[in-house]
């Protein structure tokens, strides 16, 4: 069959916007910090305590101004309940909850996460501004969900 000269360049055309546009999604997606949905890292919610890196939860270092915060999140409350970190510095965060789905979202950022049992939920956020930001649950959790929080101290 013979294609129309036309026809061709619009098929290429429109090959072309498919992929441009799902670049564009791609790009946005890591841009806010958002997870790809289909977040594959999995663990076992009863063995979240001997489980790296969430058998030490916390602040580490893990590079040239680089740290990794892992955080144990169960009702109703965030391990740990204060972070430090220095201005400026690449900071990652790696979550999960011991039992039921709690929300991690940082007041003042793009970050926002759902942690759900069985899934480890991860984000990075370069905080520029010293001070105090506060980490709240977005996600209905129980009794004592109005009191779930922690703060991230940002430092010179
Ligand atoms: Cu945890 Cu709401």
């Amino acid at each position: 069959m013979h294609l129309h000269k036309f026809e061709k360049i619009w098929l290429i055309f429109g090959i072309g916007s498919l992929f441009l546009f799902l670049g564009i999604i791609g790009v946005n997606a890591f841009y806010m910090g958002n997870q790809p949905p289909s977040c594959l890292v999995t663990i076992d919610p009863e063995k979240v305590d001997i489980t790296e890196p969430f058998n030490q939860p916390g602040v580490k270092k893990i590079g040239q101004n680089h740290y990794q915060v892992t955080i144990v999140t169960q009702a109703f409350a965030f391990t740990p309940n204060t972070i430090t970190v220095p201005k400026g510095a690449k900071v990652d965060f790696v979550a999960t909850t011991k039992d039921v789905v709690h929300g991690f979202e940082i007041a003042g950022t793009n970050i926002n996460m759902m942690l759900e049992p069985g899934y480890v939920s991860t984000a990075t956020q370069v905080f520029e501004k010293t001070g105090e930001y506060l980490i709240v649950c977005n996600e209905y959790c129980g009794t004592g969900h109005h009191m779930m929080g922690a703060k991230i101290e940002v430092t010179d």
